[in-house]
């Protein structure tokens, strides 16, 4: 594995390859776990050469103490890359990436997507996503981007991305890796104690309660039962919602037929987790 730290170095040595091979490009914040090394094996499986970014990227963090506790494990990060066969690890420095400060840059127009759920919670988080990997995808113009589900409306924005910015690569969303009493893996599990990640799974198996509830008609009745199971355990909700799984638009009647998906965030203490299940498609 090579390991770039400039931006023209990494383009100069891509120039070649993407000549004459597919490109693979997943990119992460590090503190790396099975869900990221998911990806990376899908994008190994499909493409001939793989890259994968670490960049704890500050402007997509609206809360300043998140981003200090954001965990950083690079030494381990390393050693399963090279376990995995990753090709190119891109490990820019701030001023790698930017040079001009932090100051925000002109916004992108991403509609509901910026203002609901995550948007809504984490003002201005989108648009340092969407800042962050339209930069790195002008840098690795990979044929493929892997994604993972956890992040749902993530991965709606990134696709809202490549179509405002005509990118041609592909972006490829991976199912949700999970822990084997199904907590969505997440760099931020790492934070929980060992009492909060007992309680961590409730939010997958209300998920999973929701699936097997649903049925046509009001859903608040739903909604209601999730926030009491959750507070009860010790959970601090931000949002439970149900959506349309392609607009985002919220559902408060089911009609059987509408693609329905459930969206958590909930904090224990001051760790934030996010999870969802797609209901009905
Ligand atoms: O999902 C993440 O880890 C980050 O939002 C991403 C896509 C690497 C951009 O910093």
């Amino acid at each position: 594995m090579i390991i770039y730290r400039k931006i023209a170095a990494l383009k100069a040595n891509l120039e070649i390859l993407r000549e004459t091979v597919k490109l693979g490009f997943v990119p992460t914040m590090g503190a790396l776990h099975d869900g990221h090394l998911q990806l990376l094996r899908k994008a190994r499986e499909e493409n001939a050469f793989t890259i994968l970014s670490i960049f704890v990227n500050p402007v997509q963090f609206n809360d300043p103490g998140d981003f200090k506790k954001y965990p950083v494990t690079l030494e381990k990060d390393i050693e399963k890359l090279l376990r995995e066969g990753c090709d190119i690890l891109f490990l820019p420095h701030q001023d790698e990436m930017y040079p001009q400060g932090l100051k925000p840059v002109e916004s992108l127009d991403l509609g509901l997507l910026d203002t609901v759920l995550e948007g809504s919670s984490r003002p201005g988080h989108f648009q340092g996503v969407c800042r962050v990997v339209d930069l790195l995808l002008s840098i690795v113009e990979p044929a493929q981007l892997y994604m993972g589900q956890k992040d749902y409306q993530q991965c709606m924005v990134i696709s809202r991305l490549l179509k405002i910015t005509g990118r041609s690569t592909q972006l490829v969303i991976c199912d949700t890796e999970r822990e084997w009493d199904g907590l969505a893996m997440s760099s931020r599990n790492m934070r929980l104690t060992e009492e909060q990640r007992k309680i961590a799974p409730e939010i997958y198996q209300l998920l999973q309660y929701f699936e097997k509830n649903l049925t046509s008609g009001n859903l608040s009745y739903m909604k209601d039962y999730g926030y009491a199971t959750l507070n009860e355990k010790g959970f601090r909700v931000d949002y439970i919602a149900f959506v349309n799984a392609e607009s985002l638009k919220n559902i408060s009647s089911w009609d059987g037929k509408e693609a329905v998906v459930a969206l958590i965030a909930a904090f224990i203490d001051d760790i934030r987790l996010i999870d969802n299940k797609v209901l009905a498609s």
